[in-house]
């Protein structure tokens, strides 16, 4: 019998107020697990966070989560993470068309990111999004790792037509 295909992930948008200490630990047992730094509480304190977590189910624990700053019209992508048992299933591609979505959405001009330079597998999944590399800031990171700042341009946000 064939395997079946996993469930898409389900988005939830975490960034309307504090979350209970059962989630927030959960967060960060999930951005330890997808090798980032995560604050959750301080950064749900903030009022120009966007944060979305995935689930697969909500029996499961945490399947990824996104991580941006709204200021102004731009967006800063902070942090984009899936833990190792739920990578490529698509996670990271729905967050990202989410993040995108939402910054459309609000009329922000672009999205801007840093990232390891030898990140492949975030520089892939952010170029197949239309990220291009701005500039190359060497031994930016405390271990010496270059990054790699890129943008997305976003749209202007279209008016509606006029009612006659
Ligand atoms: C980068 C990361 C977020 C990708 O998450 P993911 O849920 O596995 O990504 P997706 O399944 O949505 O993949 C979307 C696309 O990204 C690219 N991609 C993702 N992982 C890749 C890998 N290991 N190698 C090459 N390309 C990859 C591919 O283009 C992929 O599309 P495809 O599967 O059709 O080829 C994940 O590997 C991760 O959490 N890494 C550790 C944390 C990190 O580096 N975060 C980014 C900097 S904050």
């Amino acid at each position: 019998m064939p395997t079946p295909l996993p469930a898409p992930a389900l988005l939830r948008r975490l960034d309307n107020g504090p979350v209970s200490a059962d989630l927030s630990a959960g967060l960060r047992a999930l951005a330890k697990d997808c090798g980032l730094k995560l604050d959750p509480d301080a950064e749900l304190a903030k009022s120009w966070c966007l944060f979305w977590v995935a689930e697969l189910a909500p029996s499961l624990p945490l399947a990824g989560f996104c991580l941006a700053w709204a200021v102004a019209d731009e967006i800063e992508l902070i942090s984009i993470g899936t833990p190792p048992q739920a990578r490529r299933q698509g996670i990271a591609r729905r967050l990202m068309e989410t993040l995108i979505a939402e910054g459309k959405r609000s009329g922000a001009r672009a999205i801007f990111l840093e990232v390891r330079s030898r990140n492949t597998a975030a520089l892939k999944l952010y170029r197949a999004f239309g990220f291009t590399a701005l500039e190359e800031r060497r031994a930016y990171y405390p271990d010496g790792e270059d990054a790699t700042l890129m943008s997305l341009n976003l749209p202007p946000a279209t008016a509606s037509p006029l009612q006659p």
